[in-house]
């Protein structure tokens, strides 16, 4: 994930500018020890499910950056719409969160993800890299705000 920011930044993207549009910036900042933020209380089976669909989104992410990076913008299309675009089980793994806030940004989040694929389809990098950009904005928010 830092990585992936770090890569960002370096394309000279402000990603934690724009994240200030869904979140305050003491939240995100915030690197002290005590973890304020709400738990989902998700059960056992459900956590390691949710988890796994985690590491997907980055593994997702890091797909797409190096499609992008090798001029193959229908593959990384593809990844964006497939991987982390609304379909009807991230739809469903979203409901089952149990925190109205949470299912809200996830659901965001997935649809970012089909706006992503359909910047990428233009082949255009500045709008490309601000869908994805936005993307990545609710992985941020919504980490800072939940935790399982
Ligand atoms: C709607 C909320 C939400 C969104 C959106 C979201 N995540 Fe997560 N993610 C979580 C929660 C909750 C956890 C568990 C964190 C904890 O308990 O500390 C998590 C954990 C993770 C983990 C840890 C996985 C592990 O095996 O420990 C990774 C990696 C991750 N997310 C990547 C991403 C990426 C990349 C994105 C965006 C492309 C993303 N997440 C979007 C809620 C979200």
């Amino acid at each position: 994930m830092i990585r992936v920011l770090a890569v960002i930044g370096m394309l000279g993207l402000n990603a934690a500018y724009a994240v200030d549009e869904i979140m305050p910036m003491e939240h995100h900042r915030d690197m002290s020890m005590t973890d304020t933020r709400i738990s989902l209380n998700l059960s056992g089976k459900m956590k390691r499910h949710q988890l796994a669909d985690m590491r997907d989104h980055l593994a997702a992410i890091n797909d797409i950056v190096g499609l992008m990076a090798g001029n193959r913008y229908a593959e990384a299309a593809e990844v964006a719409h497939d991987r982390l675009g609304l379909t009807p089980q991230m739809q469903k793994m979203c409901n089952m969160l149990g925190n109205e806030k949470a299912t809200e940004l996830g659901l965001a989040f997935h649809r970012s993800g089909d706006d992503l694929a359909d910047a990428l389809k233009t082949q255009d990098v500045g709008k490309s890299l601000s869908a994805l950009n936005k993307t990545i904005q609710y992985c941020v928010a919504c980490h800072a705000m939940f935790r399982q």
